[in-house]
């Protein structure tokens, strides 16, 4: 029997991060003939996870410019990707999430009638405008694909109320399978500034921020909270910030932390770095996806730096609150985490509902099913 034709196609670091352990589950399998296409939406903060992982991509469309727009980068990854659709011709197109190359990627497959696996599927906040454009680019991506990978069961159910019930497979994570790989006890990090940190005598608190829906006031927000928590809890308190490369970001970042002694702010890490300063780390403050599902697995309280999130699963387990996008909110929340050992206790304890390190496998299993290449459906992920 032929292989089957898969092309992974992915543009920014959180779907590298989260696409590799497909591609290598891919690859590994002698059922599969697998292509892995990148946008290059996203450059330096891309090409460090293919390093990280190995992955070296087939098609590169390199369609990264400063400052460029949603409707920029969309219409780039269409016009690119026809071409390249038409020079392999897939069987099926995997996309992830909730991105702008993830959206015109099925876009652009549908025109050509290719099918299409959803990774990532069913996440909902059920606000058109937040996350901004991500959650207008998931929902519409649920329509165009063929198969739904969905982390969750909460995932399944959301698309189950938008009359998609077919193709739907519960699969964790593949987060959770690339954290398997990264994280290590032993682990030296190549920004120094990491090795020197005292782990043991110092809170250390990792951020992040970027979301489009908090440029402007929210981020001024977000950043004075941050200087005000590096001020009140000097001495005791060292935040790490590895700020995202938009120049946004960069600017209100820079503007509000820097010269100030216990705010170190640096480069984006490694994937493995990240997550190795995660795993060290004492608590999280971020309005990242990915940091909102990889943390409570290292058993490491969250705030939420949103109003809401599609991740409700920590939520209820109780590792991560939503602390919204108030400074004053934002400072109380954290100072209470700081200052108070049984309300850090209740919230820094492992849980894993996103997954259990097996996601790749049964998405792989899924594609196989649904080509009628095995006869049996894989089993579902189940949260404990
Ligand atoms: C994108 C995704 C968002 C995801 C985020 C992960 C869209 C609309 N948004 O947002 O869902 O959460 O990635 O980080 O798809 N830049 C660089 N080098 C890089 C990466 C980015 O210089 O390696 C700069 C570029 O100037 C770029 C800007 O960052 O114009 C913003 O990047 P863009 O992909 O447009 O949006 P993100 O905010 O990164
Ligand atoms: N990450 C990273 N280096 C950093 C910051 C984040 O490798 O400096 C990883 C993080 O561990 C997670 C992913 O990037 O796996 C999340 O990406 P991001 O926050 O950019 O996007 P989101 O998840 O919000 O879409």
């Amino acid at each position: 029997m032929d292989k089957l034709k898969v092309m992974t196609i992915f543009g920014t670091r959180p779907e590298a991060i989260k696409m590799a352990p497909l591609v290598k589950e891919l690859e590994r399998r002698p059922e599969f003939e697998s292509y892995c296409c990148v946008t290059a939406q996203h450059r330096q903060m891309l090409d460090t996870v293919l390093d990280i992982f190995r992955i070296v991509p087939q098609f590169d469309l390199d369609i990264m410019e400063a400052r460029q727009t949603l409707s920029t980068i969309t219409s780039k990854c269409l016009l690119g990707l026809e071409e390249v659709f038409q020079h392999v011709r897939p069987d099926l197109v995997l996309v992830h999430g909730d991105t702008s190359t993830t959206f015109a990627s099925a876009l652009s497959a549908f025109y050509q009638k290719i099918s299409i696996g959803h990774v990532e599927a069913g996440l909902r906040t059920g606000d058109k405008y937040s996350p901004f454009p991500e959650e207008m680019n998931r929902s519409l991506v649920g329509r165009l694909a063929d198969l739904h990978f969905c982390p969750t069961e909460a995932n399944r159910r959301n698309l189950a109320a938008e009359g998609i019930t077919r193709g739907v497979f519960v699969t964790g994570n593949t987060v959770i399978d690339a954290l398997g790989t990264t994280v290590r006890k032993d682990y030296r990090f190549s920004t120094e500034t990491l090795n020197q940190l005292d782990y043991a005598g110092k809170k250390v608190i990792v951020v992040t921020c970027h979301r489009r829906e908090n440029y402007g006031e929210p981020m001024r927000q977000i950043m004075t909270a941050l200087r005000e928590l590096a001020q009140a809890y000097q001495g005791q308190v060292e935040l790490v910030y590895p700020v995202h490369l938009s120049p946004v970001v960069q600017e209100a970042a820079h503007s509000h932390l820097d010269r100030l002694d216990n705010v170190h702010l640096i480069d984006p890490l490694t994937a493995d770095e990240m997550h190795n300063l995660m795993a060290r780390s004492y608590m999280v403050l971020t309005d990242s996806g990915g940091l909102q599902e990889e943390a409570p697995a290292l058993g490491k309280p969250v705030l939420v730096l949103r109003r809401e999130t599609e991740r409700p699963e920590a939520v209820e387990a109780g590792t991560v609150r939503i602390a919204g996008t108030s400074g004053s909110d934002i400072f109380k929340m954290a100072s209470e985490l700081i200052e108070s050992p049984a309300a850090y206790a209740g919230m820094a304890h492992a849980v894993n509902p996103y997954g259990d390190g097996k996601a790749c496998h049964r998405i792989a299993d899924g594609i196989l099913y649904y080509f009628g290449r095995v006869s049996r459906s894989p089993e579902m992920f189940q949260s404990r």
